[in-house]
């Protein structure tokens, strides 16, 4: 049986109220479908809301929204710490941390609890979207649907058909895309996709950079940001992005293709040990307990 059309989309589920899982949340409220929001962290579930009002409060500040529809927006989000919240869910989009162990798990416990057709989407920023969808009841209704951070903003959406989704399932996810704002872009479910393999190298590249001298953390970024025109330099976005992430990225690109010209570099997996993890942790290749955050290098090589 095909899945759910396009317009029978009402209700969304997003798994993970971590980096980008409050984001997806808010655009799908303000696109005007019932969402439901959850994560085994009620802190974090907490925190999610508040950043989606505070966000929210920004736009009718600047006259982009109503405060009335800002209040049917914030009421069309419910949240709740147990799987089960999602049981009304006609799409489940899930944001969880970056593990296969954790996804994989996320999605056998869905199945029971959701609709049979139900389509599952997975934000995974590496993982082998055919991979995931092989340990549901429903491999065919599943794709990964993989947003750029921050949500609210970035326009892209990946979409990775596993080997197995089916054309009905593509064609609504590609329409929730469209409905949301956003623009699609079809990868195929190779290593890291398309975006994170051009973009991780490069700052992996600049990292090598660091690591070897050929210039500092200031002048790495300010080079490419006024000499190429990057919103943010690498270095930044590294800290943006989450070196954990960074990290996780480039082994599944080293991994999965087998080709050492992504070898991770030892700066960046130093920097990970120390639990300089970039912005959310407070330091990373910037420090940013002061302001202006200043930056933060440490070489490996011996003084
Ligand atoms: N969440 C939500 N909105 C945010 C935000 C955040 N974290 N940070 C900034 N914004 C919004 C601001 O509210 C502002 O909105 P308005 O124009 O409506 O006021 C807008 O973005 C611009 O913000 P600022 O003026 O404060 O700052 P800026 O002009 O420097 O832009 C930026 C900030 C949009 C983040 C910009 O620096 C940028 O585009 N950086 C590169 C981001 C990028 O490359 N993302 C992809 C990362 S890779 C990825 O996500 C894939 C993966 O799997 C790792």
């Amino acid at each position: 049986m095909a899945g759910a059309s396009a317009s029978e989309i009402r209700t969304i589920g997003v798994v993970g109220a971590g980096q980008m899982g409050p984001g997806i949340a808010q655009v799908c409220a303000v696109a005007g479908y019932d969402v439901r929001l959850q994560d085994i962290n009620a802190t974090a579930l907490e925190k999610a809301v508040a950043g989606i009002a505070a966000r929210l409060d920004r736009q009718v500040a600047k006259g982009e929204m109503a405060a009335g529809a800002r209040q049917e927006t914030l009421a069309r989000i419910r949240t709740g710490t147990a799987l089960e919240s999602l049981e009304d869910s006609d799409l489940v989009i899930e944001s969880a941390v970056e593990k296969e162990a954790i996804k994989r798990e996320i999605f056998e416990r869905l199945c029971p609890i959701v609709g049979k057709n139900t389509i599952f989407c997975t934000n995974t920023s590496s993982i082998s979207v055919t991979m995931l969808a092989a340990h549901t009841d429903r491999p065919e209704r599943f794709m990964g649907m993989h947003f750029m951070n921050p949500v609210p903003v970035m326009k892209l959406v990946e979409l990775i058909r596993a080997i197995s989704t089916d054309d009905a399932t593509c064609l609504t996810v590609e329409a929730v895309v469209d409905r949301l704002g956003k623009s699609p872009v079809m990868s195929a479910d190779y290593p890291a996709f398309i975006v994170n393999r051009v973009l991780l190298p490069m700052i992996n590249e600049a990292i090598y950079a660091l690591h070897e001298g050929v210039g500092d953390v200031a002048g790495i970024d300010k080079a490419l940001r006024l000499g190429a025109a990057h919103p943010m330099g690498p270095l930044q976005l590294a800290d943006f992005i989450g070196l954990d992430t960074c990290l996780a990225i480039m082994r599944v690109l080293y991994e999965g293709t087998s080709d050492s010209k992504y070898r991770p570099c030892p700066l960046l997996v130093k920097y990970v040990e120390a639990g300089w993890l970039g912005r959310e942790s407070q330091r990373g290749f910037y420090d940013y307990r002061v302001e202006p955050p200043a930056p933060n290098f440490r070489g490996l090589r011996p003084v």
